[in-house]
């Protein structure tokens, strides 16, 4: 075609694949060329506007490395990751939420009852819960891969003070599909703002900060795994996550503990001497 006009540059597009292409790789590309053709006519994008964002792009590959990916951020805070996560979700299953960038490969193997916390400062939070099916029935044995920031709000991948595998484990779960493990309270905090990210997100005049969370990945032969996150009732940044990851289900209130209570049965019995909080979660998990 060498009539290609602002009105007829998707159909054009869609002509040129071979006809024995894959039929979603075919839906899905001309589906993504017919947006982004729509989205430059509606802003009528000027060639500075064009070239700033393929800039953005570049930079974002510049920088993004295997422990630091710009590009998922990127899908992060335009709430990309989010609506593919929701539109994947099932009725009646634990909503999934953002992977996020600081997830660590191989946590060490822990036991129900271990603790996270270590000697980091903080109130101690107990979390213990069950996963099951959509039947209501336990998942036995079901392997839930936990990580959370530092009280400091970093990751071990972004603190060089921290051990790679501090506040990370992989708990199986018991022939009841319980689980249960002590840390310390997660804290808020801002994702990286040093790339292409902050500066979009001050642009556009927006925070970079999450509501504090624990993050889960739970996996389990027959199941689709899980990516998710629990929140406190009571953060500041709930209704205002930069990613877009917060859903009712999973929100849960932290409930405090007087001192003195602490239940026998985990690592830290008998050494928590303070004031504690108790989180009790339970996962759904949908069949795969
Ligand atoms: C996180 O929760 O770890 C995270 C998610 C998206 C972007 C940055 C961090
Ligand atoms: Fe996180």
């Amino acid at each position: 075609m060498r009539n290609v006009t602002p009105e007829n540059i998707s159909e054009v597009f869609a002509g040129y694949f071979g006809k024995d292409t894959d039929p979603r790789f075919r839906e899905v590309m001309t589906a993504f060329a017919r947006h982004l053709h729509a989205f430059v006519r509606e802003v009528e994008l000027t060639h500075d506007e064009w070239r700033a964002g393929l800039e953005a792009l570049e930079w974002a590959g510049r920088i993004t490395t295997p422990e630091r990916n710009e590009f998922v951020l990127l899908s992060d805070v335009l709430g990309l990751s989010s609506l593919v996560d929701m539109i994947n979700s099932h009725p009646g299953a634990t909503s999934s939420s953002v992977l996020g960038p600081f997830h660590v490969s191989n946590p060490p193997p822990i036991a129900i009852g271990a603790d996270l916390k270590g000697d980091f400062e903080g109130e101690v939070l107990l979390v213990q819960g069950q996963v099951r099916d959509l039947d209501g029935k336990p998942v036995p044995g079901a392997t839930l891969d936990i990580w959370q920031t530092a009280p400091n709000g970093l990751y071990s991948s972004q603190d060089p003070d921290q051990d790679i595998m501090s506040f990370h484990g992989l708990m199986t779960a018991d022939e009841s599909g319980r689980y249960a493990f002590t840390t310390v309270r997660p804290v808020s905090y801002t994702v990286p703002t040093d790339g292409p990210v902050g500066q979009i997100l001050n642009a556009a005049g927006r925070h970079p900060w999450r509501p504090s969370h624990l993050h889960f990945i739970i996996k389990a032969e027959g199941f689709r795994p899980l990516v998710t996150e629990v929140f406190p009732d009571d953060d500041p940044y709930l209704d205002e996550d930069t990613v877009f990851g917060v859903r009712e289900d999973l929100v849960m209130h932290y409930e405090s503990r007087p001192a003195g209570t602490f239940p026998d049965g985990f690592v830290l019995s008998g050494k928590v001497e303070g004031p504690w909080s108790k989180v009790d979660f339970d996962f759904t998990l949908v069949g795969a």
